[in-house]
């Protein structure tokens, strides 16, 4: 950067010079050894530590270890403190690190099935296909208006799991139902509905099937009369619900833990 080029640089605004150095570190996440950018970004930073305020001197540090670590994480780390200058939300794909993802899965699934009744939203669905892969669960089925993988949100949120996880669509809970019975799979609602039974409490036994409901109306009553059993996340605070996705990976996750034990 030669004189004339700093000058320039540092009669841009604050904002200015973060929308521009955010994107040139966005560009290195693409080819962390691109040396052009390398020093484009120690000169454009490199300049900025006359500035002495906080949000220059924090961006300098963190430049410097960058610098020091050449990595991913780090690089990650700069981006999200640019993010929040710039008052962006940061986009949960700008955080994965896709290339550690697998190109197979293990042959041995886990049997279970999880039933989506009428989910309004597309980020959960996507979040819970993501969920579902790293299970490596049997398959899914998409009841009612939940939004199916195809869908462009639920693609973006479940970053490709949307294509290892066998799914089917159907009409009403009681059609998933009557298939998953024709199948011997015992259906269990996971729902904060009275009387049923607490996560801790229940006992893998068989391939099962678990029921999850709307964000806003949970699952209604004929739902859980269709099931076999209904089991309850404990919850301790002032809130009785989860996320729903965040229930299925609490759910999903303590069955498969008790399925393991069950085939040891
Ligand atoms: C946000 S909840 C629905 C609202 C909930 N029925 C209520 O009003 O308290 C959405 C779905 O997440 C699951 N869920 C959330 N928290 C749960 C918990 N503590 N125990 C069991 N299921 C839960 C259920 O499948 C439920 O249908």
């Amino acid at each position: 950067m030669n004189f004339f080029e700093k000058e320039k640089w540092l009669t841009l605004s604050k904002k200015r010079r973060w929308f521009l150095l955010r994107k040139e570190y966005q560009k290195l996440a693409d080819n962390l050894s691109d040396e052009a950018l390398w020093t484009s970004l120690n000169n454009k930073v490199l300049a900025l530590q006359n500035d002495f305020d906080r949000h220059s001197t924090r961006l300098l540090s963190l430049h410097n270890i960058l610098v020091k670590k050449k990595n991913t994480a780090q690089l990650n780390i700069l981006i999200l403190f640019l993010d929040r200058l710039l008052e962006h939300s940061p986009m949960e794909s700008d955080f994965l690190i896709t290339q550690q993802d697998r190109s197979t899965k293990s042959e041995t699934l886990f049997p279970l099935i999880v039933v989506l009744e009428n989910i309004r939203s597309a980020f959960n669905v996507g979040t819970i296909l993501r969920t579902a892969d790293c299970l490596n669960l049997k398959e899914i089925h998409f009841v009612g208006y939940t939004p199916t993988p195809d869908h462009p949100q639920v693609m973006k949120t479940s970053l490709g799991a949307q294509d290892s996880v066998v799914w089917h669509h159907f009409d009403t809970l009681s059609d998933s139902i009557a298939v998953l019975k024709s199948h011997q799979v015992m259906t269990v609602a996971l729902e904060t509905a009275k009387n049923s039974l607490s996560l801790r409490e229940f006992q893998w036994s068989q391939p099962t099937a678990l029921i999850l409901g709307n964000e806003r109306f949970g699952l209604n009553e004929s739902s859980l009369e269709q099931c076999d059993q209904v089991i309850t996340i404990p919850t301790y605070g002032i809130k009785n619900s989860l996320n729903v996705g965040h229930a299925f990976a609490i759910a999903g996750y303590e069955l498969q833990r008790q399925w393991e034990l069950s085939i040891e």
